[in-house]
């Protein structure tokens, strides 16, 4: 990675812009090759990106990884990362239960969204889910709403919003569970599509 990357990166670590960082193990910031065209944009780590340090290793990463190869979007030529960089958890006993980044977070760790962005310059960016659809264009939005158009983005490039994966992991019905995948995946390839 070029040095601007490492300086970055290296900041990221000790990031300290909101209060996450207290009971995170790390930061896990954005992986993929710097002239990466498109760059996907989760919510936040989970346990697993918490104690790895990657981003989308856990659950959620794995049917992301299904849905990519099935829309035939190579992993290693992408960025992928997160809109809050640190795990947001309540302990319960031994498990570490995943609660949702507010307001504050999120803006909080847009400082690290631009920074990525203005380093990668990617010709088209995916949120995956609310909080992604929301540091992506600056405002709340609901998915039902912007889910599948090319949205033209202030700073240059294309934005383009589906579901988060972990969603999928969440429906019981097998087969509303094999629709929703199904639409997720065609979404990401409409997304390839920006690419031309
Ligand atoms: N969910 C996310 O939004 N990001 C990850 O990295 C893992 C799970």
């Amino acid at each position: 990675m070029p040095k601007l990357w490492d300086i970055v990166r290296y900041d990221a670590e000790n990031c300290t812009r909101c209060d996450l960082y207290r009971h995170a193990t790390q930061t896990v910031f954005g992986e993929g090759p710097p002239d990466a065209e498109m760059m996907f944009v989760g919510e936040q780590p989970g346990d697993r990106e918490d104690i790895t340090g990657h981003p989308f290793v856990g659950p959620a990463g794995q049917i992301f990884d299904r849905a990519l190869r099935q829309a035939r979007i190579d992993r290693d030529a992408v960025y992928v990362t997160n809109a809050v960089k640190h795990f947001k958890f309540v302990q319960r006993g031994k498990r570490r239960i995943h609660e949702r980044p507010d307001a504050g977070e999120i803006k909080a760790c847009r400082w690290w969204y631009e920074q990525e962005r203005q380093l990668l310059r990617p010709k088209v960016t995916v949120a995956l889910g609310a909080t992604a659809a929301r540091q992506m264009l600056g405002k709340v939005v609901t998915i039902a709403a912007t889910r599948g158009k090319a949205i033209e983005l202030a700073e240059g490039g294309l934005g383009w919003v589906t579901i988060h994966p972990s969603f999928l992991l969440r429906i019981p019905e097998a087969e509303r569970a094999d629709a929703e995948y199904t639409a997720f995946v065609a979404d990401l390839r409409g997304a390839r599509a920006l690419l031309g």
